[in-house]
């Protein structure tokens, strides 16, 4: 029932037309309309602009054709219809374009979505493809507007001298040059008798083209038929097919970049017999380039780089130019994401993030405590002294005395060297020999046992920290203290011009400025701890680090204020409208959330590491220089409490000596008391 209601209604709707069209529309047009019509209201997204380009028409072309077979005016015929038609659906934003037409206004803010193309010629099957190139020009005049990954329906309506097939074959050839692929050619092919209605039918051929299947590389080879169209025909096929390769099948990609560590190293150049060069590179951006070539199979091609001698800033406008003129199909290599560039490519997300830093130099330790003594100052170190000389003499004075309380206190208390004794013992965290018996020397001597505990917790706190972290210099954070330092700065001449493209300037108020080139020197100087700093590229500066052997493990080899001055994404940068470039987007992004860039970042820099510490294995001048995490304890810096005992020891001793020597000699001075 719905089958026979759709067809029909078809059928109503076509006898309709017919009688509507048949008037001032030969068959073939009425073919054409009806295909393009099902096309556009199956295929084009609804609600978004849609073109329709037609040829321009000269004075003298309308009067040349008076007396020719195909008279302009017929064709503009059919484009009256055809807008009329669409133009009632009210469907789409509709726009003509014509290459005559000039456009007013190019900065419209949407893209345009999809395209219609109608190509018609008066007299050879060249023009053809002449207006349509003309046409491509003028619609590229739409700047943003133009969108080379919109639908593009190319309509020839008229039968030509040529196969369906070859002129298609010319239309995606130049369409593929102005790199447009989502495109779709209508070309009539035959007349067919259709008993449903009694009429001869035109057939068109509908052909698209798969840049990179079937062994093509991005060249043309052969297209597809996809559908053929006939009036009131169910059709059912997806006619704008994923033009974006999944799999390129080895098919090379031609890359342009320039070695810029670490980014792009070149690794390998080798000459073959006829004189070509075969480079290799690998880096960061290369790896990414790598990983996408590894996912979707194609082959990475390198083009010859520019000689040395070249401009920074030539290789930026050398690859961009080669990617435009089509020499390359990406080129990457420290290449921001700059506004500059995307008015003539397309960058794909950016995958690293890089930032100029100033490289300041790191705090130096001042010292490091090589000894308890230095543990307090020296005002302390007396108060403590005094403290306990008169802890000590207030326990003697608290005890000794006429009042009864007192006769109960231990005789230990009663003697001034005991209670020296005592109060050493407290001090030094051992036990007295008795315990104060009175309340008052009670309290007296928990406060003191108090002090005591809280000196040598503070005692011992100082003691760990400072002989084991030195203490350091005030690092320099901002730039406001860099420039009040008296450090140098080292100006590397490309650093003005890049001041000048990140609108930067306040490195001119540095008050003290050197020359320096070239940037190896300048980061080494920076390295080697001099008092110099400089404004480099992050991950310039950690490789250079790494690779210059003054990483070393639990080494801080690097210092920078923590403010960037300047951050870009880099990204590499691809002809407007190619089609690998949302496949790649994609895969970067993959790339980025696990991570494999960064992987291989830090495995980049570790394994410059360890390739230098492997070549520096005598030189153990860490130990002597004491900047080292770890640090030695010895007896040296216990040197004081030995000391100490040494004298105490030696005090006794003479003390001993006295009394043997006094008891030898004068027996009854020992004796008369007893
Ligand atoms: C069109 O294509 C055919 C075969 O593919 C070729 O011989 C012919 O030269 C082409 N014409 C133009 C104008 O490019
Ligand atoms: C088609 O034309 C033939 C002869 O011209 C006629 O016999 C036939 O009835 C027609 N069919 C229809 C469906 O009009
Ligand atoms: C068109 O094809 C899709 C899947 O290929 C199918 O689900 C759908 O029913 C088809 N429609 C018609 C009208 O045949
Ligand atoms: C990559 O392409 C080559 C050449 O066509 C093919 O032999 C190989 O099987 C492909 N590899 C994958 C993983 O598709
Ligand atoms: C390679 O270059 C050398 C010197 O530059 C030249 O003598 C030689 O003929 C060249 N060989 C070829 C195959 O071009
Ligand atoms: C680092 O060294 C390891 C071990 O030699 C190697 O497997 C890895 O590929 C190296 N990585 C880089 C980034 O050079």
């Amino acid at each position: 029932m719905d089958k026979a209601g759709k067809i029909l209604s078809t059928f109503i709707f076509l006898s309709v037309l017919y009688a509507a069209y048949s008037d001032y529309l030969t068959t073939e047009q009425i073919g054409t309309l009806l295909c393009v019509d099902e096309i556009a209201s199956h295929h084009f997204t609804q609600g978004q602009p849609l073109v329709i380009s037609m040829p321009s028409v000269s004075p003298e072309f309308s009067y040349r054709t008076l007396n020719h077979r195909y008279s302009a005016g017929i064709e503009f015929k059919l484009v009256d219809q055809l807008l009329k038609n669409t133009h009632s659906r009210t469907r789409w934003p509709l726009l003509t374009s014509q290459p005559n037409i000039e456009i007013l206004d190019t900065k419209m803010t949407y893209k345009h979505e999809s395209y219609i193309i109608l190509l018609w010629a008066d007299d050879k099957e060249e023009n053809i493809l002449r207006t349509l190139q003309d046409q491509l020009d003028h619609m590229s005049g739409y700047a943003d507007s133009w969108n080379l990954r919109g639908r593009f329906l190319v309509v020839v309506t008229q039968f030509g001298t040529q196969s369906p097939k070859t002129i298609a074959m010319n239309i995606t050839e130049i369409l593929w040059q102005y790199k447009i692929s989502n495109s779709l050619i209508m070309t009539p092919s035959e007349l067919q008798f259709n008993p449903a209605t009694n009429k001869s039918e035109y057939i068109f051929d509908l052909y698209t083209w798969f840049p990179y299947e079937s062994g093509q590389c991005g060249t043309l080879n052969d297209i597809v038929l996809l559908e053929r169209c006939a009036l009131g025909k169910d059709r059912n096929t997806s006619l704008y097919p994923s033009k974006i390769p999944e799999n390129m099948h080895g098919c090379p990609i031609r890359v342009f970049t320039f070695a810029s560590k670490p980014n792009v190293i070149l690794t390998v150049k080798h000459d073959k017999e006829d004189n070509s060069s075969i480079y290799e590179y690998s880096g960061v951006e290369i790896e990414y380039l790598k990983l996408l070539a590894e996912a979707i199979n194609m082959t990475v091609k390198y083009l010859p780089p520019l000689d040395d001698k070249f401009h920074l800033s030539d290789f930026f406008f050398h690859g961009l130019i080669s990617v435009v003129n089509d020499e390359a199909d990406v080129t990457l290599g420290n290449f921001p994401l700059h506004h500059r560039a995307t008015a003539y490519c397309e960058p794909t997300t950016p995958y690293i993030y890089a930032s100029f830093r100033w490289y300041v130099p790191c705090a130096k330790p001042i010292r490091r405590i090589d000894n308890i003594i230095n543990v307090f100052t020296v005002p302390v170190w007396s108060t403590l002294v005094l403290t306990l000389v008169l802890s000590s003499l207030l326990f003697w004075g608290m005890s000794s005395g006429p009042s009864r309380s007192v006769t109960k206190e231990s005789t230990t208390y009663k003697a001034v060297s005991q209670c020296f004794s005592n109060a050493w013992a407290v001090l030094m965290g051992v036990s007295v020999a008795k315990m104060p018996r009175t309340f008052r020397l009670r309290a007296f001597f928990f406060t003191f046992v108090c002090y005591c505990f809280a000196m040598n917790t503070v005692f011992q706190v100082y003691f760990t920290s400072f002989l084991i972290e030195p203490v350091y210099e005030k690092q320099v954070e901002t730039f406001d203290e860099l420039q009040q330092s008296e450090v140098i700065y080292l100006a590397h001449p490309s650093l003005d011009e890049i001041g000048v493209l990140i609108n930067y300037d306040e490195h001119k108020l540095l008050p003290r400025r050197e020359n320096c080139e070239p940037y190896e020197k300048c980061m080494l100087r920076v390295l080697q701890g001099q008092d110099v700093t400089t404004m480099v590229m992050d991950f310039y500066a950690e490789y250079f680090a790494s690779t210059a052997g003054q990483r070393k493990i639990g080494k801080k080899p690097l210092c920078s204020i923590d403010k960037a001055v300047f951050t870009m994404g880099l990204t590499m940068y691809m002809s407007k409208g190619n089609i690998l470039l949302q496949r790649f987007n994609v895969l970067i992004q993959r790339c980025l959330e696990a991570g494999l860039g960064d992987k291989y970042w830090s495995e980049l820099k570790w394994n410059a590491t360890i390739r230098k510490s492997d070549e520096r294995v005598d030189d153990d001048d860490d130990v002597s220089s004491g900047n080292l995490m770890y640090f030695v304890f010895t007896v040296f810096h216990l040197r004081v409490a030995f000391c100490l005992l040494a004298f105490g020891n030696t005090l006794s001793f003479i003390v001993f000596l006295a009394e043997l020597l006094s008891k030898l000699f004068f027996p009854r001075v020992g004796f008369c008391k007893a």
